[in-house]
């Protein structure tokens, strides 16, 4: 795509996603996340892979590998692998201290497990994803289906809102056939202390707070690029 003929939220999008590839060593294996953003690395790897790296995939959604094969990325799966070296995803919500908000698409247990595996998490952004204080985007929890009604009874403990994702009038399932509550605590004093509550709950298989994961945040501001380092 020509930069000239996208919308400036795509041009940022696209500009820090191709920053972020720059990251990208030969024989390496490498993450690919999920959604509008993860979708531009995911074009920019596969032109490097055309003009000669070798890389190997980890998708984080079953979209993002039909993407990637369709583009001649080979992939691995997740279950095979010990460590991923980059990863490249987006994100709903970030921080100056590169504290996230994820899984506005849905993906966010397998792009939690990726992160976890990866040595350098690189999210890429649109300028519109930088905030003072995350938690106005809600916060995706993927539960077990059998588990929702506790989670959500548990949710409201915690002084927040659930609402279960619905796609039109069907119940959203995730790839992994689990339901996601989105669940809105307002603005968030402490995401480390309300990710721990989360996850102490039963039946809650991840949720979209990602606290300390990420090493890198690259943001496309207008033409700019700007980094964000872990401090
Ligand atoms: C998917 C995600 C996405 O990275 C997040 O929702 C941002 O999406 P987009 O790049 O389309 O704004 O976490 O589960």
């Amino acid at each position: 795509l020509e930069n000239q003929t996208i919308p400036l939220k795509d041009l940022e999008k696209k500009i820090a996603a191709e920053e972020a590839v720059k990251y990208i060593k030969d024989n390496t294996i490498v993450g690919l996340g999920t959604g509008s953003t993860a979708y531009y690395a995911i074009l920019a790897i596969a032109d490097l892979v055309k003009n000669g790296l070798n890389i190997q995939g980890v998708p984080t959604s079953e979209k993002t590998a039909s993407l990637a094969l369709s583009l001649g990325i080979k992939l691995i799966d997740l279950k095979e692998v010990d460590a991923i070296d980059v990863t490249i995803d987006g994100a709903d919500e970030f921080t100056s201290d590169l504290n996230l908000i994820k899984g506005g698409g849905g993906a966010l247990f397998r792009e939690k497990i990726v992160a976890s595996l990866t040595k350098t998490e690189i999210i890429i952004a649109d300028s519109a994803k930088k905030v003072d204080r995350l938690g106005k985007f809600k916060i995706p929890v993927e539960v077990e289906p059998l588990a929702y009604n506790y989670v959500n009874q548990q949710i409201i403990k915690l002084s927040g809102k659930g609402a279960l994702r619905k796609n039109g009038e069907e119940i959203y399932l995730t790839d992994n056939h689990n339901y996601i509550i989105d669940a809105d605590f307002g603005l968030i004093d402490e995401p480390e202390v309300l990710s721990g509550s989360l996850n102490q709950i039963e039946g809650v298989l991840a949720h979209g707070l990602f606290i300390n994961l990420t090493s890198i945040v690259i943001m496309g501001k207008g033409q700019e690029i700007l980094t964000f380092n872990k401090s």
